[in-house]
């Protein structure tokens, strides 16, 4: 993190912090730096390049990221996949073993279930909110342990800071997908995780309009990774630098109000006899509130809730909103709304969703930023499905 960026706050490092001066033309923005071929030796007296994620634009936003992760360093890549297999690629090699919660997006589980086994690496599942589970599924050759908080998506919590504890007792790396907190809810590495990853199609961007994905960790971590990103080349490009540089500057504004909206809502669906169960980390009986409220600022926009009756009421509430619009993906300013099993989970066999307690009728929610009354009404039609 530069100097000067480490003393504002966060909505200042939204808006200001890893800016490429421009000297040309005076713009205030980063400009885009669209050359594949750059002079050598150029300014910088290093080969400029953008699969080696050192072009300026690159550079600008990956700066913001480190910045508001209180991180030594930061990458941005072509998705959060993309960031994602990276340290699996950077850190495991054959006869490795690594440890995953189990309430993980399901992309990720299948990176764990079907390539890590395939390159020789072993993976054990912690299906479970207990440190000690953690520890126990510890063995000689654990490299890491892998996992989400709040949880895509039955909005688990995970003890950041014990986890984190534990594992640096253990000398084996702790990796947390911070998507759904991001950086505005919640930092890991001040907690004591080595790599935050994100990906940054949803929030860090914001608009639903790119495909990305970042990663922080301190410098020495990071000369590990980048030169395993050089090599597999998910390089973002500068066009999409700028759109999620542009959408940066305005994340710090965006959570407060996703979090605002979140909490009505939530708190909506809890009071409504229509409605068996609601899944966010900021209502006071969700089984980890009070670690929740300890380690986040906010509690995010994302919830899931299952209407009262089965998969059938569900599906005629989802077919009444008007503004939650079926879609995947999250954390853009329009609500969405979608069935786990169908969308970020349809690859996970129906009985392994069945331990997770992902059932068929759980509705997930992105709420957006629009006016909260309206999408509490929204919520009313659609509920009117289940009686
Ligand atoms: C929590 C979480 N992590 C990672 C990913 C993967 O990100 P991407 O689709 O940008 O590769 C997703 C995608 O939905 C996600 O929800």
């Amino acid at each position: 993190m530069a100097k000067e960026s480490s003393n504002w706050g966060l909505s200042t490092r939204c808006v200001h912090a890893g800016t490429f001066e421009d000297t040309m033309a005076g713009g205030v923005n980063t400009p885009i730096f669209a050359s594949s071929a750059f002079q050598v030796p150029g300014p910088t007296g290093r080969v400029v390049y953008p699969r080696y994620q050192n072009i300026p634009g690159q550079v600008a936003v990956a700066q913001k990221i480190a910045a508001l992760e209180n991180a030594q360093a930061g990458i941005v890549v072509s998705s959060g996949m993309a960031a994602i297999s990276s340290i699996f690629l950077a850190f495991c090699q054959t006869g490795d073993h690594v440890v995953l919660q189990s309430d993980l997006y399901g992309g990720t589980l299948g990176l764990a279930q079907r390539d890590l086994p395939r390159r020789g690496i072993d993976v054990s599942w912690v299906d479970s909110h207990r440190i000690e589970e953690f520890e126990a599924a510890l063995r000689p050759k654990t490299r890491l342990i892998y996992v989400e908080t709040p949880s895509n998506p039955l909005m688990k919590i995970l003890d950041l800071e014990a986890l984190a504890r534990m594992a640096q007792a253990r000398g084996v790396l702790t990796v947390v997908d911070n998507t759904f907190a991001t950086p505005i809810n919640q930092n890991p590495l001040d907690l004591g995780i080595d790599i935050v990853v994100h990906s940054g199609t949803k929030y860090l961007n914001g608009h639903s309009d790119l495909c990305c994905g970042a990663l922080a960790c301190r410098s020495t971590l990071m000369e590990t990774i980048a030169p395993v990103i050089s090599l597999y080349g998910p390089s973002l490009s500068p066009y999409d630098c700028f759109l999620l540089e542009r959408g940066l500057k305005t994340l710090a504004l965006r959570m407060a109000r996703h979090n605002q909206n979140a909490m009505a809502v939530a708190s909506y669906l809890a009071q409504d006899s229509r409605v068996a169960r609601v899944y966010y980390p900021g209502l006071t009986d969700h089984p980890k509130h009070a670690i929740a409220a300890r380690q986040m600022r906010g509690f995010g926009g994302m919830l899931s809730f299952e209407p009262k009756g089965n998969a059938e009421t569900a599906h005629r509430v989802m077919e009444r909103f008007t503004l939650f619009k079926p879609a995947v993906s999250l954390g853009g300013v329009e609500s969405l709304a979608c069935f786990p099993v169908e969308t970020s989970h349809a690859s996970v066999p129906p009985n392994q969703r069945e331990k997770m307690g992902i059932r068929d009728n759980l509705i997930r929610l992105s709420v957006g930023i629009e006016d909260t009354e309206d999408l509490l009404k929204d919520l009313d039609r659609a509920l009117q499905a289940t009686v």
